[in-house]
């Protein structure tokens, strides 16, 4: 682990000084060698578990924002003396690492709400489902009724366990991929009572889920947008606007304060905030349940961020680690990154980018308050999007730039391109032609400039292919090959002993027999 962070120093200051020789690269692989033949497992049991999902993030998203964000850092772009390449994100240090295979039960491409039953709840799903399995088809309520159909997620594992249990996300509280936590609904889009179609009146929407079933009643921490899925009349502003692709709540009822009216009758310590700064004022030591709903769709995006208003992906999350971790029992928390699959339906790549990077602040700032030894820390996306890094741009090239002059209709290309997309940058040329407008003559660093797409649809697709899983902690080196998406779950379940696995074999003494790990663990955390 130290070896691997020498060996990324190594080549970020060797890069300005000296050429990139022989001797270089072979010393770079020696210490990556060595970190590889120091590594040892960590067999205690998890007391905590933290689980980040980067929304859309796949391999080609973190190449190009690790990328991006080492150029963030420097003077910016086209330097090739600078060595954006060869930097690493935070999470990239993780020392256990393995792919997810993410299709659907009834998709070879998936969706979110499909991808986080598997990642949640231990069981792939079809398409749109969330909390169910595959024999309930999408749409259809009665089946989705059945407890027999009902799979649960890590934070019911958890609860059950006596542990405290939270979300955060930048999305809406009821989106599809927190929805898979505590919800058991034939459509991810079934947020409220609104959407709901013909024939679906016998099922509870996502939204009342979340506030009058377990485990919703019991997570200890949630934290997001989507207070137009959960409060009905609510107002609309510039800065936080209704979002009209999600639904509006209608039936008069305020599950907001119906969650605070809950808390007040069971005399629990709790705190219903709005804004960053009601969470910055809140006296963690004096509340055992927060509900922090920052806006009425999604929050901003991370560079839009009125500091006095939204909160950051990384504020919430050490607000939701400080209140976790008072219980004696451990904790279960999930982290969604949810704008960068956001960013990506629209083909804004740098906005995407940004997101990954403000998700990456997250687990920074997480692992500094987090107890390494006997936590389970685990990164990985729900799917890919069809983000691309192609042509040949020189070492050092703004990732967001030209990569090229195309030999086919000599305009420029950019080194970033999707498969589909929204905006129009193709023209009628002849009757079987089209051309293309030229890339070089626009901002291709604005956050809302949306890179070329080969064909153009209502929002850009998801990616079909594996998402990388990167762990530290407890039982990590369970990552090890290519997995089914839905080994995630039972990895938590085994090294926290909970769910199906409470009654395995206990870990008792480990600390002892373990004490190398724990030095390096604790090692890593002055990283
Ligand atoms: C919402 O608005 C409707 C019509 O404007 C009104 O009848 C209803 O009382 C309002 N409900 C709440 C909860 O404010
Ligand atoms: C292509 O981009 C380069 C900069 O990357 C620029 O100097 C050149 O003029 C562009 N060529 C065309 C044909 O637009
Ligand atoms: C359209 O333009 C392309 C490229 O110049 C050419 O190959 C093709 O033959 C043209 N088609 C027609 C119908 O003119």
């Amino acid at each position: 682990m130290a070896c691997y962070f020498a060996a990324g120093i190594l080549i970020l200051i060797t890069k300005a000084t000296a050429i990139e020789d022989a001797a270089f690269w072979n010393k770079v692989a020696r210490l990556e060698l060595d970190a590889g033949l120091d590594m040892r497992q960590n067999l205690l049991r998890a007391h905590n578990v933290v689980l980040f999902v980067g929304d859309g993030m796949g391999p080609n998203t973190i190449t190009a924002s690790r990328i991006y964000k080492a150029q963030l850092r420097t003077t910016g772009r086209n330097n090739p003396q600078e060595a954006p390449e060869s930097s690493f994100l935070r999470f990239e240090k993780f020392p256990h690492v393995a792919l997810l295979k993410t299709y659907n039960v009834d998709k070879q491409v998936p969706d979110s709400a499909g991808t986080a039953t598997a990642l949640f709840c231990g069981v792939k799903t079809n398409f749109k489902t969330v909390g169910v399995d595959a024999n309930v088809k999408l749409g259809d309520c009665e089946s989705s009724l059945d407890p027999a159909f009902h799979v649960h997620s890590i934070l019911k594992w958890a609860q059950d366990a006596g542990k405290r249990t939270g979300f955060v996300t930048n999305t809406r509280v009821t989106h599809a991929t927190p929805a898979a936590l505590y919800a058991h609904c034939a459509h991810r889009s079934w947020e409220c009572e609104s959407k709901m179609p013909k024939g679906a009146e016998n099922c509870k929407d996502i939204a009342r889920q979340l506030i009058e079933d377990e485990p919703g009643i019991s997570i200890n921490v949630i934290m997001g947008g989507g207070r137009q899925c959960l409060t009905s009349n609510i107002t609309s502003t510039a800065y936080d606007p209704i979002d009209t692709w999600a639904c509006q709540r209608k039936d008069g009822r305020d599950l907001i304060n119906e969650w605070e009216m809950r808390r007040k009758s069971q005399a629990d310590s709790y705190r219903v905030v709005s804004t960053s700064k009601g969470l910055a004022e809140i006296d963690f030591t004096r509340t055992d349940y927060l509900l922090g709903v920052f806006a009425n769709g999604f929050l901003k995006y991370d560079h839009e961020i009125d500091p006095e208003v939204t909160p950051t992906l990384a504020q919430m999350s050490a607000a939701a680690i400080e209140i976790l971790q008072k219980g004696e029992n451990g904790f279960v928390l999930v982290i969604e990154g949810g704008l960068i699959d956001q960013a990506h339906h629209r083909g804004t790549a740098r906005r995407a980018l940004d997101e990954t990077v403000a998700l990456d602040k997250a687990v920074e700032e997480s692992l500094k308050k987090l107890h390494l030894p006997d936590t389970l820390v685990i990164v990985t996306a729900d799917h890919t999007h069809s983000l691309s890094i192609n042509g040949y741009p020189d070492r050092g090239s703004d990732i967001l730039g030209i990569a090229q002059r195309s030999k086919a209709d000599g305009l420029n290309f950019t080194t970033l391109t999707y498969a589909s997309g929204t905006d129009i940058k193709y023209f009628p040329f002849n009757e079987t032609h089209v051309t293309r407008t030229d890339p070089s003559k626009e901002d291709l660093t604005d956050f809302k400039y949306q890179h070329q797409a080969t064909f153009l649809h209502d929002e850009a697709n998801h990616g079909g292919g594996e998402v990388t899983v990167y762990a530290i902690g407890p039982w990590s080196h369970l990552f090890h090959a290519v997995h089914e998406q839905n080994f995630v779950a039972h990895v938590i379940g085994y090294a926290a002993k909970i769910g199906a696995y409470k009654d395995t074999e206990n870990w008792a003494n480990c600390y002892t027999s373990q004490l190398p790990v724990l030095i390096l663990s604790f090692m890593s955390l002055l990283m």
